[in-house]
């Protein structure tokens, strides 16, 4: 068989299967990135192979590859033809792994080959796709695991090619002397119990994808066909549903319009662990922030929304439902987008009836720099921007690191994370020390909602009571995570930020 039509499409490759078990034949398959092509690889895919007839191996696309900084290696091209060299490989595919093991669902092969890469990590971070949700990931495909030799591409990479800049080199090997992996997966794990009851602005994003025809005969604009569109659950309710991967019991509270609400699309978008108590507006639209995009590029955006405060009655409506209710709730985070939801009498019904609050307030156009942190006194984590603390701060140019130790002085914050974009983040503890987290991706297809991850993943953590220097790490790690999806197109769930964190602290034993 020549090289050439070993690689097919999906759809192809399922038809493919289907016809040589028919014929009778053992269709094995191997799932993976395949990043370097080492003596476990082979000696996994030989033994993979002696199980059946047929061998074929779906290779997961870079854009779901979650291996931390400058991973994969390889581009998919590369990694798939390396693949389909190998003479014991007679089909190879190139597949998404947003659900992982989805495509082994659709393939339907005889065997699952299930390698040591696998096997040392599915305890820890798969364990529920192995063992209680087998039937929903695998079908009726026999699970195989493949034996003894143990090397991950992770561990070889980690310790024998120079793949992060310096600065993250430095930061992952302190890091990995004070942390392990299973610590931090015991630690994750442990959120589960944590209540937590979200308060915020929700916004649906839409993203509108069009292409320039040419420019108008009338007026000098250029006129433009639209492609198709895309909405998302965005704001509070990303947040809601970042933070019900981690915890069982998530409670959102939000304000959404009388007309337009959009309720049934928000509520469909919804995990199916939040509970919603949504309080209406009967002046303004539930927020609707429009993007317009050509050739990749925001051209323009409009925002549906009235940012005026509720009125009095609302107001009221809702500082008695969180009376009655927060107390329950072991975390009260918000989400204060300035869109006209949080009035500083709620701002004090919160601090007066919640255990621990953690607060982020966002700065945007709609808000133009009116929605200051400094609304908010004794929080207990505060998680903003660079521009953000800048302007709470009233302060645009001096050192950051002073300025994170002034902002956090002056809301007597016991935590504060100041997230820097491609910079990764810092952190001032209520000790008034700083810790540094370098960034952890290098590729980015959208910025939005990265800031929104790292909240809705440190603030649970920093409540049960982690160091914030690891507070700062998982936090980093999920914005990693968050600036390689599209707008707030899905949360960045458990198991990737588990992959994520287990490929970077991969070093020699
Ligand atoms: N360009 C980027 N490259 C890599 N990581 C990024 C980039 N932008 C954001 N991140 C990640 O997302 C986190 C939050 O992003 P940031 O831009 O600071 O917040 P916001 O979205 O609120 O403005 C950062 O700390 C970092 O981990
Ligand atoms: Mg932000």
């Amino acid at each position: 068989m020549t090289k050439h039509n070993k690689v097919l499409f999906l759809n192809d490759l399922i038809s493919k299967v289907g016809s040589l078990r028919k014929e009778g034949k053992i269709v094995v398959q191997s799932h993976g990135i395949f990043d370097l092509i080492h003596p476990g690889i082979i000696k996994h895919l030989n033994e993979a192979k002696e199980q059946g007839d047929i061998l074929i191996v779906t290779v997961i696309k870079d854009k779901d590859v979650r291996r931390g900084p400058g991973r994969p290696i390889f581009p998919e091209n590369f990694r798939v033809e390396n693949v389909s060299s190998l003479e014991q490989v007679d089909y190879v595919c190139l597949v998404d792994d947003e659900i992982p093991f989805s495509c082994v669902k659709s393939i339907k092969p005889d065997v699952f080959a299930k390698g040591q890469a696998y096997k040392e990590r599915d305890i820890k971070i798969h364990d529920k796709i192995f063992e209680e949700e087998k039937e929903f990931y695998f079908g009726k495909s026999k699970i195989y695991e493949t034996g003894g030799f143990s090397f991950s591409s992770s561990q070889i990479i980690n310790n024998f090619l120079d793949i992060y800049p310096n600065e993250t080199k430095n930061f992952l090997k302190k890091f990995s002397d004070k942390y392990g992996f299973d610590e931090i997966v015991e630690k994750l794990n442990s959120l589960k119990k944590l209540k937590v009851i979200i308060i915020g602005d929700g916004i649906i994003d839409e993203y509108h994808y069009c292409e320039p025809m040419g420019k108008s005969a009338k007026s000098p604009i250029i006129v433009n066909k639209y492609l198709n569109h895309e909405v998302f659950a965005g704001g509070a309710f990303i947040i809601a549903n970042h933070i019900a991967g981690l915890c069982d019991k998530v409670q959102l509270v939000s304000l959404l319009g009388k007309e337009e609400s959009r309720e049934d699309f928000i509520v469909n978008n919804l995990k199916p662990n939040i509970g919603t108590k949504f309080f209406y507006r009967d002046d303004g639209p539930t927020v609707c922030k429009k993007r317009y995009i050509n050739l990749n590029q925001k051209v323009f955006e409009i925002n549906y929304l009235n940012n005026v405060y509720i009125n009095g009655s609302c107001e009221l409506d809702v500082i008695n439902y969180l009376k009655s209710t927060i107390s329950e709730y072991d975390l009260v985070l918000i989400s204060d987008f300035g869109h006209g939801f949080i009035t500083n009498n709620i701002i004090n019904a919160i601090k007066d009836f919640s255990k621990i609050f953690a607060v982020n307030t966002q700065t945007n156009a709609a808000n133009a720099g009116f929605n200051m942190i400094t609304k908010y006194n004794n929080p207990n984590f505060v998680c903003l921007d660079e521009i953000e603390v800048r302007l709470g701060t009233q302060d645009r140019f001096g050192d950051i690191e002073d300025i994170a130790k002034k902002l956090s002085n002056m809301l007597n914050a016991d935590g504060l994370i100041v997230t820097l974009g491609k910079k990764g983040s810092i952190g001032v503890n209520s000790a008034n020390e700083i810790n540094r987290t370098p960034v952890f991706s290098t590729k980015v297809i959208d910025t939005v909602g990265a800031g929104d991850a790292f909240f809705a993943f440190a603030a649970p953590c920093f409540a049960h009571g982690m160091p914030l220097n690891l507070v700062s790490f998982i936090g980093n790690a999920a914005g990693a995570l968050a600036v390689q999806i599209v707008g707030n197109k899905k949360p960045v769930e458990k198991y990737e930020l588990l992959e994520f964190i287990n490929a970077m602290l991969k070093h020699s034993p």
